[in-house]
């Protein structure tokens, strides 16, 4: 039931967490009021966070996620004009077969590492889709996702990882820049082609712009998704009654996802950085301070949700807050809503239980919560 953030949001719900360091907010409106004020609450200022200087070369310098009005707002219009609902909705058959063919190398009654087997392969499959990706690279692109994603919590101390990590950012910078050109001379239909052709009143992104958005998806899409589907299948290991349903109802899939983005919601923290003094909720945050908005905390918010600790998947309304809120909102969000359904759709059609084998053993970030394995056998 998260303890700490229930203390948190009665006793001291914008605090500084260590003298001279970061701040928190744990309450659903005060986090919301923040998402929804990038001109005080900037995400330019964390900057250095997704590209730490031991990396040398910023692979994320065009990404949206780390601009602040008005550059953000012309990239995010450029790229949603080649990311479409139609655009992700034409995914969902090749998620399905990935989904097969991933849970059909499960075998009934024999143990298996649930995040390693099917929660991470899943993601990492579309993503190399979105990638125009040839399949001979796939052994090379698992270690891009592991590499890439690692990038936040390698230190300075960690130097026996950073030449791997550049190595790597070097190496998808030569693959995927030869994906872009070769796309805008030979356009085909995928979204690396939808990317490089589109134009918003004449303007059209660049070449490092398109290559940070494509940075940015193995960042945001990858590790994200992979706790949605592994906390998914957690849940139900903890309440199997919910398999005979969702078994009998395979059309409710969709709602069990979203209890559980609320419940257990991938990102539970984000980081802005103050552009001037600001009063919360009657405490004043000074200029330049690094606020971690508690997504974690607003999702068991006692004055948003009844009963916020239950697992209720027929609560009503839909909440968006595990996406974010305001000018950044997940980009991904339907195509991670469609990941975990047409998932656990799969795996629910092939097996009626599942039961841990050991514990989960849980990783340590901030931002990103959830297993880093599960083991587990699966019942047919
Ligand atoms: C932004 C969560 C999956 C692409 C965000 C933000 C959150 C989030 C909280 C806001 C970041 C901020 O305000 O600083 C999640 C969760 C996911 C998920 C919980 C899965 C369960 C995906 C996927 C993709 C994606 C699958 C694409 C393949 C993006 C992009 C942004 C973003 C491009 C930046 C949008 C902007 O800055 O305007 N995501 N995400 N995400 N996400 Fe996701």
């Amino acid at each position: 039931p998260y303890p700490v953030y229930a203390e948190l949001r009665r006793s001291a719900p914008v605090c500084q967490v260590e003298p001279g360091g970061l701040w928190a907010l744990t309450r659903f409106e005060d986090v919301a009021a923040a998402f929804k004020n990038p001109q005080v609450f900037s995400s330019a200022g964390v900057r250095t966070t997704t590209a730490p200087p031991w990396l040398g070369h910023n692979p994320f310098s065009e990404s949206m996620i780390v601009m602040d009005p008005p550059h953000h707002m012309r990239l995010r219009t450029l790229v949603s004009r080649a990311w479409t609902p139609a655009a992700v909705n034409r995914l969902e058959p090749r998620i399905r077969s990935f989904a097969q063919v991933l849970a059909e190398r499960l075998s009934p009654e024999r143990e298996v590492d649930l995040v390693d087997a099917f929660a991470m392969p899943l993601p990492a499959s579309v993503i190399g889709e979105l990638f125009a990706l040839d399949p001979t690279m796939t052994a090379r692109y698992k270690r891009w996702s592991v590499d890439l994603s690692s990038v936040s919590g390698t230190t300075e101390k960690d130097t026996h990882r950073h030449d791997s990590i550049r190595a790597t950012v070097r190496e998808m910078e030569d693959y995927l820049s030869n994906v872009v050109a070769e796309r805008r001379r030979h356009p085909q239909d995928d979204m690396v082609s939808d990317l490089v052709k589109t134009r918003v009143d004449g303007e059209a992104l660049s070449d490092a712009e398109v290559m940070s958005f494509l940075f940015l998806l193995v960042v945001a899409g990858l590790e994200t998704t992979v706790q949605l589907v592994s906390h998914s299948v957690r849940l139900l290991m903890e309440q199997p009654h919910l398999i005979a349903r969702l078994r009998e109802n395979p059309s409710q899939v969709g709602r069990f996802v979203e209890e559980v983005l609320r419940y257990e919601p991938s990102v539970h923290g984000l980081v802005r950085v103050t552009t001037k003094a600001t009063e919360v909720s009657g405490v004043v945050i000074p200029e330049g301070a690094r606020v971690a908005l508690m997504i974690g905390s607003a999702c068991r918010d006692g004055e948003r949700f009844k009963d916020p600790d239950t697992f209720d998947m027929d609560r009503e309304g839909v909440n968006n807050m595990p996406f974010g809120h305001g000018i950044h909102f997940c980009l991904g969000a339907p195509l991670a809503r469609l990941e975990a359904r047409v998932g656990l759709e799969v795996l629910l059609s092939r097996f009626t239980r599942f039961t841990p084998t050991g514990p989960v053993k849980w990783n340590t970030s901030l931002t990103v919560r959830g297993p880093l394995t599960m083991p587990l056998i699966p019942h047919a």
